[in-house]
């Protein structure tokens, strides 16, 4: 009998314990590569929208390196968090988020770029939401044609200047979708340059173009697309520096966050005609959401989410910004 009443106890006890910590204060951590990059800003500020509405607390970090992610997750343990988002700095870095995440108790969903094992497989275990990759290249590449056609340039005369970043997989899908739109409507393959950038901002964008410019003075016309918004900018700016303007330059970046509204909102239009844009809003507060709902035991995530896009231009960016709702 007494022995019954412990084993009851204990059961209790156990019981108290599981819920007490059901109802901890849920923290998530949002770790992104590059914090100021307006894409992950705008992840940041739903993902904030999202802790607002469900009643958690978010931590944000910009984590540049490995270092300094594996710092981040390690501190995210030490302040109680439950789980992180993160994009990562290099998605090679996979199995090291993974045993770190466990080892933690932490759980973990990846946003943009999808973390993949030695072998380069993606790493299934991570819930992921990421775009399209190869799809809104595509819409890139077939915008790209529209504005050719509607200029009535002989696809002899355009050099295409491929902003590439291929160690990223979701990068080289985006601008090889690009690329297989482009032939697709006949445009020649040898008038496609890559310009491979050492990091993936406009800097880096801006001397890749450069040399390809520079070795390809013969086109008359431009035409210039990459991973997002910051490497057509880059390419862009390297033509004017060569005094090719809007009338020649045909760019389509990928995203539509800050940094493409920016430059579609000058009185007079650049050579960046447009941007395919993406959705901060689903990438960041929808990934917290499901993080939250994963922690407080009301659903497991979808083991992959892919986001689409849709074309914006100077004549329907307000249009856009509404039906994606941004
Ligand atoms: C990658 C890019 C970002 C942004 C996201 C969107 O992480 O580096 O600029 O395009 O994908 O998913």
């Amino acid at each position: 009998m007494k022995r019954t009443l412990i084993a009851a106890a204990t059961l209790c006890l156990m019981a108290a314990a599981t819920l007490a910590h059901a109802a901890d204060p849920v923290k998530i951590g949002f770790l992104v590569k590059q914090a100021e990059e307006p894409w992950f800003q705008d992840e940041w500020r739903y993902a904030e929208q999202a802790a607002k509405d469900k009643g958690f607390t978010l931590v944000k970090i910009g984590v540049p390196n490995g270092e300094k992610m594996m710092a981040a997750i390690d501190n995210l343990a030490a302040q109680k968090a439950q789980g992180f988002v993160i994009c990562a700095p290099d998605v090679k870095l996979g199995k090291a988020v993974e045993r770190s995440a466990k080892r933690n108790n932490l759980k973990v969903i990846s946003v943009d770029d999808r973390l993949v094992d030695g072998g380069g497989k993606p790493i299934e275990s991570i819930p992921h939401m990421g775009i399209s990759g190869y799809a809104i290249g595509k819409q890139v590449g077939e915008g790209i044609i529209a504005e050719i056609k509607a200029r009535k340039w002989s696809m002899a005369d355009v050099g295409a200047i491929r902003v590439a970043y291929d160690q990223l997989p979701t990068a080289k899908e985006r601008t090889m979708g690009a690329v297989d739109a482009l032939k697709a409507a006949g445009f020649p393959a040898a008038n496609i340059i890559d310009a491979p950038q050492a990091k993936t901002d406009t800097e880096n964008a801006f001397n890749a173009a450069n040399i390809a410019l520079t070795k390809n003075a013969k086109f008359k016309h431009w035409v210039a697309f990459g991973l997002n918004d910051e490497a057509v900018l880059g390419a862009v700016r390297a033509a004017e520096g060569r005094g090719i303007k809007a009338d020649s330059m045909v760019g389509v970046g990928i995203g539509g966050a800050k940094a493409a509204e920016n430059e579609l909102s000058k009185p007079a239009a650049t050579g960046f005609f447009g941007s395919v844009m993406i959705s901060a809003k689903e990438h960041g507060y929808q990934t917290s959401v499901n993080l939250y709902n994963w922690i407080t035991g009301k659903g497991v995530p979808p083991a992959e989410v892919l986001t689409k896009g849709m074309l914006m231009t100077r004549a329907n960016q307000a249009d856009v910004r509404k039906a994606m709702g941004q």
